[in-house]
């Protein structure tokens, strides 16, 4: 059951670097872009249209978006959480925006700062002024394994917010262990759930590793069919709104898997690591990919 190919999503430029308290230039972020785009990766989350009082480091977004090369068959994207972030977006060209809802209510009080259903009524005109603009709009559930702030959350939930996302017209939902508490019978049980609901092949998988679970996480999720991965390179990130979060599942890591598993990928693994150096180097932490270290040693 495990799918022949799988369209990775790196997301390092958006969720990896956006809790990186200290300042990274914004041609930092387009070097890393470009090696991320030399490595192979065609769709790349480059930026996020929030607002900087709450998320500082992504207070460049229009900069970045400027400055990406475009690229045949390279798509970039950004978060748009309102009308303003879509203005904002559609003004620089993006090709793609996200708008990013939560099965739990405490989560989307602190991340958004309004409850699920107010959310939902937010996103119904971004997703359609986008459309209307050409704009594929995505949509990110969090919380699908568990919340910092409500602990347990039921599959029936995030099958639900799933569902409504997705008939509101976004092309994919992409679900969040965004605390990394899943583990593989929970992500089992939460895609039974989701995917009664909306069809397998347009969910996503987009976990952090916080308790070092997400690789056999998405394996559970691979034999069940889905074949779109969020990842990180280096293994960047935290939400800001999820204290003690850690990164998304490393991205260097996640290709070593799938390529394991003769699944194709189209990803340059070396140039890659390459990536995930460059940008460990910048922010003065090593790297959290255990392929990107082991590589480095080799
Ligand atoms: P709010 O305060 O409720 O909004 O924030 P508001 O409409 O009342 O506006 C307040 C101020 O924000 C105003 O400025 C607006 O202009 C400004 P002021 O008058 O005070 O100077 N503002 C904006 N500025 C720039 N861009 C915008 C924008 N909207 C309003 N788009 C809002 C609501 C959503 C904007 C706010 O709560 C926010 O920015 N939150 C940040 C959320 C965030 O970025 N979280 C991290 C990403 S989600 C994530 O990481 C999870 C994910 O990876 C999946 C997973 O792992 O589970 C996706
Ligand atoms: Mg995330």
């Amino acid at each position: 059951r495990l799918p022949k190919q799988v369209r990775i999503v790196e997301v390092g430029p958006r969720d990896g670097l956006q809790n990186e308290p200290q300042p990274i230039s914004t041609a930092d972020k387009l070097q890393l872009i470009d090696y991320l785009v030399d490595a192979g990766l065609t769709s790349i989350e480059a930026a996020s249209f929030v607002s900087p009082k709450w998320v500082p480091q992504m207070g460049d977004a229009t900069e970045v978006m400027q400055g990406v090369r475009a690229h045949a068959g390279v798509t970039y994207s950004a978060l748009t959480p309102n009308i303003k972030g879509l203005q904002a977006a559609l003004a620089v060209g993006v090709q793609e925006v996200a708008v990013f809802g939560a099965a739990s209510e405490s989560f989307t009080q602190k991340n958004i700062n309004c409850s699920i259903s107010e959310s939902l009524e937010r996103f119904a005109p971004v997703v359609s002024q986008a459309q209307a603009a050409g704009v594929k709009v995505r949509a990110y559930v969090s919380c699908v394994m568990g919340c910092p702030y409500e602990g347990e959350i039921a599959p029936a939930k995030v099958a639900e917010v799933s569902d409504l996302l997705y008939q509101m017209g976004c092309y994919e939902v992409s679900l969040g262990d965004t605390v990394g508490v899943g583990t593989p019978y929970k992500t089992q049980a939460m895609l039974e759930a989701v995917s009664a609901r909306v069809p397998m092949d347009k969910l996503a998988a987009h976990f952090h590793d916080t308790y070092g679970q997400a690789l056999v996480n998405l394996y559970a999720a691979l034999n069940m069919g889905v074949a779109v991965i969020d990842a990180s390179v280096a293994g960047l990130g935290g939400c800001p709104y999820a204290k003690g979060a850690a990164g998304n599942v490393a991205t260097e890591d996640v290709v070593y898997l799938l390529q394991g598993l003769g699944i194709e990928t189209g990803i340059d693994l070396a140039k890659l690591s390459t990536a995930g150096a460059f940008i460990s180097q910048v922010i003065g932490r090593s790297s959290r990919s255990k392929v990107g270290l082991a590589l480095a040693a080799s």
